[in-house]
C-alpha cells in the first residue's frame, strides 16, 4: 500500500504562496511515487474551538480522519504578526495529543519579509513538541523576493529555494522511513477498521 502525505496550508488566501509552496514540495513527492493531498484548513469550516461543544463539526471529523490517514504531513503555515497562522492552531485545537503522537511532519512558511518568518516555524516546532510530533530539521521559509519569471512568463521558486523545499521533501521521506523501521507508521490503516 502506498504511504499518503498530506500537506495542510494554514493560509485562506485565494493566491497564497503557502499553497504555491506546498505544491513544490508535493511536486517532489509525486516524483518518489507517494500519494498527497493538500488540505486547505480554511475549507474545514472550523468556528472557533470550544471544549464544550459536544459534537465534533463534520470539518473536524474530516480533518482528524485526514490525519490519521498521513504516514507524514508538511504543515504549511503564512506568518502573521511574528507567528503561525490562527486557522491552524484552531485546527490543532481539535485533536487530541495520541492523534499527532509519533508522526513525522515537516514544517514550512511563507513571509512578507525577506528572512523573516521563523517564528512562525518556531512557534509550530513548540506546538508538535508538546504533542509528540516528530518534527524533522529541515525546514523553509519563502517569501515573493524568492520568486522568479522565465522568458515565458512562468513564475517559480528561484533554485535556492527549489533547493531548499526539496530537502524539507526528502528529510520527511527519510523520517518516514525511519518511522516505518520503527514501526510508528500504521500504513495497515483503513476507515473501515478505525476505534474511535
Ligand atoms: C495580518 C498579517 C500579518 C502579517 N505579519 C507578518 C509578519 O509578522 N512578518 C512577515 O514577514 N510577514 C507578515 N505578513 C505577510 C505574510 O506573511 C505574507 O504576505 C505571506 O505571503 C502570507 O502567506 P500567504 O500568501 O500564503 O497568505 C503578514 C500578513 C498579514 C495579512
Amino acid at each position: 500500500m502506498s504511504e499518503h502525505i498530506l500537506l495542510v496550508c494554514g493560509s485562506l488566501k485565494e493566491e497564497s504562496l503557502t499553497r504555491f509552496a506546498l505544491q513544490t514540495v508535493e511536486r517532489f513527492l509525486l516524483d518518489k511515487e507517494y500519494t498527497t493531498s493538500i488540505l486547505n484548513v480554511g475549507d474545514l469550516n472550523l468556528p472557533i474551538f470550544d471544549p464544550d461543544q459536544v459534537k465534533l463539526p463534520v470539518g473536524a471529523q474530516s480533518w482528524i480522519e485526514q490525519i490519521e490517514l498521513a504516514s507524514g504531513l508538511v504543515i504549511g503555515t503564512p506568518e502573521y504578526h511574528g507567528g503561525f497562522s490562527g486557522a491552524i492552531k484552531n485546527a490543532i485545537d481539535y485533536t487530541k495529543t495520541e492523534l499527532w503522537k509519533d508522526k513525522p511532519i515537516a514544517l514550512i512558511a511563507a513571509a512578507g519579509g525577506y528572512r523573516t518568518g521563523i517564528n512562525s516555524l518556531n512557534g509550530l516546532r513548540l506546538i508538535f513538541r508538546n504533542v509528540y510530533a516528530r518534527t524533522i530539521n529541515e525546514q523553509a521559509v519563502c517569501s515573493k523576493y524568492d520568486l522568479e519569471e522565465d522568458e515565458d512568463g512562468d513564475v517559480d521558486f528561484n533554485e535556492v529555494m527549489l533547493g531548499q523545499l526539496y530537502r524539507v521533501a526528502e528529510g520527511l521521506l527519510r523520517e518516514m522511513q525511519f518511522a516505518r523501521q520503527l514501526g510508528l507508521i500504521r500504513s495497515d490503516f483503513s476507515l473501515a477498521n478505525r476505534e474511535r
